[in-house]
């Protein structure tokens, strides 16, 4: 029994770490971070090429990026070597070695000017660099022509990491009153159920140990169905917390507050939902409501 080589990058990431197990069924998982002992560093482009080469993949599932929003503002080149860049080179590097290539992208390559969910097709515009050098890595990959998903997923959470979930529960400890944005409108996605429908959307595109979307290749959205607003996501986290006993009765109290009074250095988008329509019929595959999906990310957390 072969099974598919996949070079993961990203070993620590929210969804690189549960990609970790997802994907374990699909074959070898080689997983890179970019720690000294054998790791990938993106702003590297040489090492991103020779780790390619070195380990000959039949599929590279990319789950690593800049993701510091606000920083990008002041690293825009290293925002765009990073995810523009060294994507590029990974999707030539896996062209070269017969590999595939699954990448994630973001709500935030859209303006948010709507009031109906964002279809792949619609027209991007990003508001700040962030959004901008992950749309130049989208494009890298197209033009290099290497069979690939492109899932643009958003307002991503988990268990672990840097996230809207765990800041919140620490904060609701720690405060007495929390100040949410309640003027962005997105869907909450928990990592977990983005990583293992990346690994249906793999096997589903895997025949004798070989990647091959087909006419199934291109970009999808991939986020928890339904739609909120920071303020909303904070008040359910303060629900389910106090109904689990993870968060005490004493907790702070929240006031939803307009995006003009929490200025940040970039931009986001006022209204960011994907519709996951185009996911749904090629593949018969949707994530379940942001709601469910925070519930069941919660049940047993902490215990
Ligand atoms: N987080 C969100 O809300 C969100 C929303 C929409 C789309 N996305 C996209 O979803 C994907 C996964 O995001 P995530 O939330 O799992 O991100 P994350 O938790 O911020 O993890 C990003 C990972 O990338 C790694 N990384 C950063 N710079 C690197 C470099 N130069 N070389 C190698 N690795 C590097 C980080 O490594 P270190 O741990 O060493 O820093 C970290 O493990 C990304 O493509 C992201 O753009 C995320």
């Amino acid at each position: 029994m072969a099974g598919l080589k996949i070079l993961l990058i990203g070993r620590e990431g929210q969804v690189a770490w549960e990609l970790r197990r997802s994907l374990a069924c699909l074959g070898e998982v080689i997983a890179r971070g970019r720690g000294p002992d054998g790791g990938v560093d993106l702003a590297d482009l040489d090492a991103v090429r020779a780790a390619v080469r070195a380990i000959q993949p039949g599929l590279i599932v990319n789950a690593a990026a800049y993701t510091a929003v606000d920083k990008a503002e002041q690293e825009r080149d290293l925002a765009f070597r990073i995810n523009g860049g060294a994507v590029g080179v990974l999707a030539q590097e896996a062209l070269a070695v017969g590999a595939g290539l699954v990448h994630y992208s973001t709500d935030y390559v859209f303006p948010g000017d709507r009031q109906r969910p964002y279809r792949e097709d619609d027209a991007t515009g990003p508001l700040g660099v962030y959004g901008q050098s992950k749309l130049a890595g989208e494009t890298a990959i197209r033009q290099a022509g290497v069979p690939h998903l492109i899932l643009r997923t958003a307002w991503v959470y988990g268990r672990r990491g840097q996230n809207f979930l765990l800041t919140m529960l620490r904060l609701m400890r720690e405060r007495e009153v929390l100040r949410v944005v309640y003027d962005q409108h997105g869907a909450p996605t928990w990592s977990r159920l983005i990583a293992e429908a990346t690994a249906l959307l793999i096997a589903h595109s895997t025949r004798n140990s070989q990647f091959d979307p087909g006419d199934k290749a291109g970009t999808y959205h991939l986020t928890c169905q339904g739609q909120t607003t920071w303020y909303g996501f904070a008040e359910k986290i303060r629900e389910l917390g106090l109904a689990s006993g993870l968060l005490p009765e004493a907790c702070a109290r929240l006031e939803p507050i307009p995006t003009s009074g929490y200025p940040t250095p970039a931009r986001r988008p006022e209204y960011s939902v994907l519709s996951n329509e185009k996911l749904f019929e090629a593949f018969d595959l949707a994530l379940p409501d942001w709601e469910k999906a925070l519930r069941l990310c919660l049940d047993g957390f902490g215990h």
